[in-house]
This record gives structure tokens, C-alpha cells and sequence, in this order.
């Protein structure tokens, strides 16, 4: 397809599995221009069909060739912006005197990132004899197959966090996968990522399970016998004393108590892990540190609200506490509140260039709100 304007790499956003929808827009606003949205009908490898729908107009639906008909002619029409959205960035095209510009935004919080991951069966676990085995010896499920009651939030949980990786290794370009599970108590996350990224998508694997518990870590590994998963190792240690003495691909933490998600951090960090999740759980040390003088006492001056705010406090100096040691962080909703309140994750995929910026971001908090999180000890930063 030729035309007055080039929408340059328009078709491969187009056919990528995680296009979520263009939105052709004129400047105008006008009624009689309305804008028109193009959405993933059919999504067939050489059958791509989408559906195009322009105000209050019925829908019609076209393949590639026609959206990129249909992209030309609006151009030569009232309109002169293109938004092609997929799970990371939005690619913009906008009509210029000369022809038409690109330009990519990053989305860096978009939640389909870590969904990223059309691709992912959100049903392997139901569907696989071999992982109903292991939620069985986990106690998620019976041993005749039936979920229990009480642990229907656990296997959503496990669900998210696999997907949240699998996500994850889809930007990464890794041939093997050594994975730290950082305060796994029963490590249920692990046995079933062992199952899955081994078993399901064949990447060689070396599992770590890291707990300050012994008698829980003495409970994985009677689990990981029973199972015969050999590439697997547990330790009791706090997260702080353990030496990993390898390279790490992933680390994951999920429900880690109060600093112990800290701990899991500077243990990434420390690794220089390829990409680092963390699911938070309580929030307790900075809640104690915020004082009374700050710039938001309008707001903590309500016991939930100060909760609330500690808790997003944290994370978010956390967040910026990775970007500063090298890494790019995007956040999401884990699982809705439902399930758990417990349900931000922090996913850090390490770039290699430190940012200032978020340095001194953090900086700022920290004076403002005169806290002093134990992530900034644990890297070992000066005051
Ligand atoms: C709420 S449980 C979560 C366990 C597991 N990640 C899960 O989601 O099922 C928290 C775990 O963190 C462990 N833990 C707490 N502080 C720790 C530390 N500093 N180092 C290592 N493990 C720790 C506890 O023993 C406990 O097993």
C-alpha cells in the first residue's frame, strides 16, 4: 500500500499480538470528523481483522491493508494524528507539512506491560495434569483436583505472578533462567514457575528459595523431593546475610514482611539480577518515622490515610530507589482488593544506567518527609 503519507512501521504494530488499538484523531474536534477507533478483531497469523468504529457510526470491519487505506484518506480529511497503542509504548504519527512524523512514547506503567502476554494460557495450571500435581502437594488442591475454598486467593496470586514474569522474560533475551525466591515461605510461587518455565517453555532452570524459617524451608525441600524437581535449592538465611555466589536472572519476592521486601531489593541489586519483582506486604517502618511536619499532615492526620500514604511512601521510594541503582521500573495492580490488599507489584528490569534524576528524587522525599527507609542502608548509600 503506497500513498501520500508513509505511517512507517504502522503494519508490525498492527500485527503484534499485544495491539490493544489505534485512535485517528483531527485536531479540529469537530462532529464532523469524530474520532475513529480500530481494534484487534481477529488476530490469525496473515488474517489480521480489526474493527473500525467512527462515532455513532455502525461498525465495519477491515484487515491491514484497510486501516492503512483508511489511515491515508484521513489524513487527506480532517484528521492528522494517528495513536497505535501496544502493551509498551504508543506510536504517534502526526501529519506534518512534510509528510507524516513518528515518535514512540514508552508506557512505563501501562498495566498490559507486565500482561504483555497475549501469548500467556492463562489456563495452564487447570489444564496441565503435571501443575494440578503440584497445587496438590502445595494443599491448593485436592488431590482429586479440586480447588480448596479457602486457597482460591493463593492460585490467583500464583497465576499473577507467573504471568507477571512471563511478561517480564518476553523483554528479556535469556537462555537460561537462575531465579531467587526471596522470603519464600512455602514457596508455592517457585514450584509452580519451576513447572512452567521449565516443563511448559523449556528454559534450563536453577530455583533459590531463601527463608529465615527453617522449619519452612525444611517443608520445600520434603516438597521439592516428592516432586523430583532437581534444579532447586532452599536455605535458611535472612535475605540480608545471603551470599547468592551466582548470577541471577530473576528475583521475585512476594509478601515479604515489612523490610524484608527491602532486603529482597539490595539482594536483586546486589546480584545485579536481569529483573527483580516485588509484591510488598506490610509497611510498618516508615509509617513509624513519619513525623507530624510535613507537607501532607492534612492528609495523615487520618489514621487510614497515614497507612495509606506510608505505604506509598515506601514504594514509591523504592521504585526510585532501583532506577537509581540502574533499573526501569514499571508498577501494577497485582490483584484486585478482593484477594488481597497486598497488591502493588514493583517489576525492575535492569538497563544498567543509574538515574540521577530519581536520585535525587528520592532525596527529596526523604528530606520532606523525613524518613529514613532501610533500602538506602541495605545499598548501601551514605546519608
Ligand atoms: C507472608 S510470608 C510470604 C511467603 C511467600 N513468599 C508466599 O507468598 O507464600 C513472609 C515470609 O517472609 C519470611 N521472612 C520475613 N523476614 C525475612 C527476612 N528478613 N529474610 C528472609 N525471610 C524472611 C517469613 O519467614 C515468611 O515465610
Amino acid at each position: 500500500m503506497t500513498g501520500r503519507y508513509l505511517f512507517m512501521g504502522l503494519s508490525a504494530q498492527l500485527e503484534r499480538a499485544d495491539f490493544s488499538r489505534a485512535t485517528l484523531s483531527g485536531s479540529s474536534g469537530s462532529a464532523d470528523a469524530p474520532d475513529i477507533l480500530i481494534t484487534p478483531l481477529h488476530r490469525t497469523p496473515g488474517e489480521w481483522t480489526f474493527r473500525v468504529v467512527r462515532g455513532t457510526q455502525p461498525p465495519t470491519v477491515t484487515d491491514i491493508e484497510g486501516v492503512l487505506a483508511l489511515a491515508q484518506a484521513s489524513f487527506d480529511g480532517g484528521y492528522d494524528t494517528l495513536a497505535c497503542e501496544t502493551a509498551d509504548e504508543i506510536a504517534h504519527y502526526t501529519k506534518t507539512h512534510k509528510g507524516v512524523a513518528m515518535r514512540v512514547e514508552p508506557r512505563a506503567d501501562y498495566q498490559a506491560q507486565m500482561w504483555g502476554a497475549a501469548a500467556f494460557n492463562e489456563d495452564f495450571i487447570l489444564q496441565s495434569p503435571e501443575a494440578r500435581r503440584v497445587l496438590a502437594e502445595l494443599g491448593v488442591m485436592s488431590a482429586q483436583g479440586v480447588i480448596r475454598r479457602k486457597q482460591r486467593d493463593k492460585l490467583i496470586q500464583i497465576k499473577n505472578l507467573t504471568k507477571a514474569v512471563y511478561g517480564g522474560l518476553r523483554e528479556l533475551d535469556l537462555k537460561q533462567v537462575r531465579a531467587v525466591d526471596a522470603a519464600c515461605g512455602k514457596s508455592y510461587i517457585s514450584f509452580i514457575l519451576y513447572y512452567y518455565l521449565h516443563k511448559e517453555l523449556g528454559y534450563p532452570v536453577h530455583f533459590t528459595g531463601i527463608d529465615s524459617n527453617p522449619r519452612l524451608i525444611e517443608n520445600s525441600r520434603a516438597i521439592q523431593e516428592r516432586l523430583g524437581y532437581e534444579h532447586m535449592a532452599f536455605h535458611t538465611s535472612t535475605l540480608e546475610a545471603f551470599e547468592a555466589g551466582g548470577a541471577v536472572d530473576l528475583l521475585y519476592s512476594l509478601h515479604g514482611c515489612d523490610t524484608a521486601t527491602d532486603e529482597a531489593i539490595a539482594l536483586g541489586v546486589r546480584t545485579r539480577a536481569k529483573m527483580i519483582i516485588v509484591v510488598p506486604c506490610c509497611h510498618t517502618e516508615v509509617r513509624g518515622q513519619l513525623g507530624k511536619n510535613h507537607p501532607l499532615r492534612g492528609v495523615t492526620r487520618y489514621g487510614l490515610f497515614e497507612d495509606q500514604f506510608a505505604a506509598l511512601l515506601t514504594d514509591a521510594m523504592r521504585a526510585l530507589a532501583l532506577e537509581a541503582e540502574g533499573y526501569k521500573v514499571a508498577t501494577f495492580r497485582f490483584v484486585t482488593p478482593d484477594v488481597s490488599t497486598k497488591n502493588v507489584l514493583l517489576r525492575a528490569l535492569y538497563t544498567g544506567t543509574p538515574s540521577k534524576t530519581a536520585r535525587s528524587e528520592y532525596d527529596d522525599l526523604r528530606k520532606q518527609f523525613d524518613v529514613r527507609p532501610s533500602i538506602e542502608r541495605l545499598l548501601g548509600w551514605q546519608a
